[in-house]
């Protein structure tokens, strides 16, 4: 559902990603490791369009949108989810909910999206009421990925880091409706490291360094590699 072809993109004069390939089907997962300022987030930045690249070419669902801005990427069905919580601070939570359903007129269909967020997030069926910044750290983020996947036209994912600074049960929590939309046959492209987070959903992954892949594969082979991990991570294996 996603093809990249050798994308090179600049930020100001950096050169940040360096000639990246890599594909997506419908049904994966692809966890986009490396270490900080490798280019991950310039990376899905140039995927959703908020980055024009300088070479290269990116399909989806067979369509160039290389060209494409970013609000018919959205309206195609691509979704990105930013590490900082982007939320609407002072409305509601069902409101920040609704805003992304803007587009759709059936009040029906409306209502059966929240019921299904809520049913996903039960936890936010009962902040409904309250104001997003007056959430915690946690619920935030919650109400952030909650957002991306309302609209049900909503089909590749790109998340930066969704459980940076979360709580395990809340990590888990996101883990497990990034399992959702794998069953669902929707794309996800993640940015994540923690490695039993990986084992959990399984996958693929690539290794950026200094914007090139340099390794990729499937989640179980690197997990067995010890070298790989500590060399690219900076994260020991126990
Ligand atoms: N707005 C910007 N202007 C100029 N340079 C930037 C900007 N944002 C990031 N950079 C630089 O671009 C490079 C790649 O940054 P990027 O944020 O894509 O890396 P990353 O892999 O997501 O890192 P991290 O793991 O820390 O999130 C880094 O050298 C960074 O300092
Ligand atoms: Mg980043």
């Amino acid at each position: 559902m996603l093809e990249i072809q050798d994308l090179h993109a600049y930020l100001g004069h950096l050169y940040v990603v360096q000639g990246v390939s890599l594909r997506v089907e419908r049904g994966d997962v692809l966890f986009i490791l490396g270490r900080n300022g490798a280019g991950k987030t310039t990376f899905l930045k140039t995927i959703m369009g908020f980055i024009n690249p300088s070479r290269g070419r990116i399909f989806y669902e067979g369509i160039d949108i290389t060209s494409k801005p970013l609000y018919e990427r959205a309206r195609m069905g691509i979704r990105y989810i930013p590490d900082n919580r982007r939320l609407f601070p002072t409305l509601t939570v069902e409101e920040n909910l609704l805003v992304g359903l803007s587009d759709i007129h059936e009040r029906k269909k409306i209502l059966d999206r929240l019921e299904y967020i809520y049913t996903v997030f039960p936890d936010l069926k009962k902040l409904r009421k309250l104001r997003a910044k007056q959430l915690s750290g946690g619920q935030q983020q919650m109400l952030n990925i909650a957002r991306a996947i309302a609209h049900p036209d909503a089909k590749l994912f790109l998340i930066d880091e969704p459980t940076e600074g979360l709580s395990p049960i809340y990590a888990s929590k996101i883990a497990s409706v990034i399992q959702d939309l794998v069953r669902e046959d929707r794309g996800v492209v993640i940015v994540e490291t923690k490695p039993w987070l990986m084992k959990k959903i399984g996958g693929m992954y690539a290794i950026m360094n200094n914007g090139k892949i340099v390794s990729q594969g499937s989640v179980k082979d690197l997990m067995s590699s010890r070298d790989l991990i500590e060399r690219y991570l900076g994260v020991t294996m126990s």
